[in-house]
């Protein structure tokens, strides 16, 4: 019920339901990874089976394509896909021109390739996501397995030039083992607390052998949907320059909260 929803819950909810409205029959629409991305699907998955929207869905994850297929979302690759009308997903941090930080959930290079195959990018966040500048999340670069201390190594004289606050770099972890991405590579989180210039540093880290994505997202996103636990959403798009709020209503009824699961 969603009167159980923490307040944070309640707002990447009211993004998500209000970023579906996006969504229009007929559309190949790309499927983010992580626990705001989580709603959007369910809340797609409400609209293709009470409405029969007719879409279909690219998903940036193994998690994310078995939730749209539970929640009935006809699921095909993106090579099945070729090229999507819009992207949904959740965002680390974003900044005043929609530059990301991406990975948080591991799935940035999916993510990465699925949004800039996409006519539009949406993201959907609660407020707390938006920085002033980037980096006080840690900065999620996907590196092969192969010589990855070697590859930090790089990584870390790399960052001596750059314009960050912070150089510390670690290897992501799953208990006892480094973190498997869906691509069987390892994840790098750099703490930098402050990125000066994104775009430079996005672009030094794919120079890096070993390097095979980082989760700096720049020029890629178009609106930025921001929910409040009070169901208060913001709707930024930066291509138009403009901003509104809408609402949200919860439905006490609604079935999408009998399952709460990421
Ligand atoms: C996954 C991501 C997620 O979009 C990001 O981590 C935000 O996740 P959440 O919505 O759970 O806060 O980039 O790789």
């Amino acid at each position: 019920m969603p009167a159980e929803l923490s307040p944070i819950d309640k707002a990447k909810f009211v993004a998500a339901r209000r970023a579906v409205d996006f969504v229009m029959p007929g559309m190949k629409v790309g499927l983010g990874t992580g626990s705001t991305a989580a709603w959007m699907v369910r809340c797609l998955g409400e609209r293709v089976r009470e409405e029969g929207l007719k879409i279909v869905g690219v998903p940036t994850s193994t998690r994310t394509a078995e939730l749209a297929r539970q929640v009935g979302i006809t699921v095909v690759s993106l090579d099945e896909a070729k090229w999507l009308d819009l992207t949904i997903d959740g965002a680390d941090e974003f900044d005043q021109q929609l530059a990301l930080i991406k990975g948080g959930g591991a799935a940035l290079l999916q993510e990465k390739i699925v949004a800039t195959a996409s006519d539009q990018m949406i993201v959907i966040a609660d407020a707390a996501k938006e920085v002033a500048q980037l980096g006080a999340f840690p900065l999620p670069v996907e590196v092969i397995p192969f010589g990855w201390q070697t590859t930090k190594a790089l990584i870390e004289e790399t960052l001596v030039s750059m314009d960050v606050m912070s150089r510390e770099v670690t290897l992501r972890m799953n208990g006892d083992h480094p973190l498997i991405t869906d691509e069987a590579n390892y994840i790098m989180d750099l703490h930098l607390k402050r990125i000066g210039n994104p775009r430079q540093l996005a672009l030094v880290l794919n120079q890096i052998p070993g390097v095979v994505e980082n989760g700096l997202f720049i020029d890629i996103c178009d609106i930025v949907v921001i929910g409040h636990p009070d169901g208060l959403v913001t709707v930024r798009d930066i291509n138009a320059g403009a901003e509104h709020d809408d609402r949200v209503e919860f439905a006490a009824t609604d079935n999408i909260f009998a399952d709460l699961a990421d």
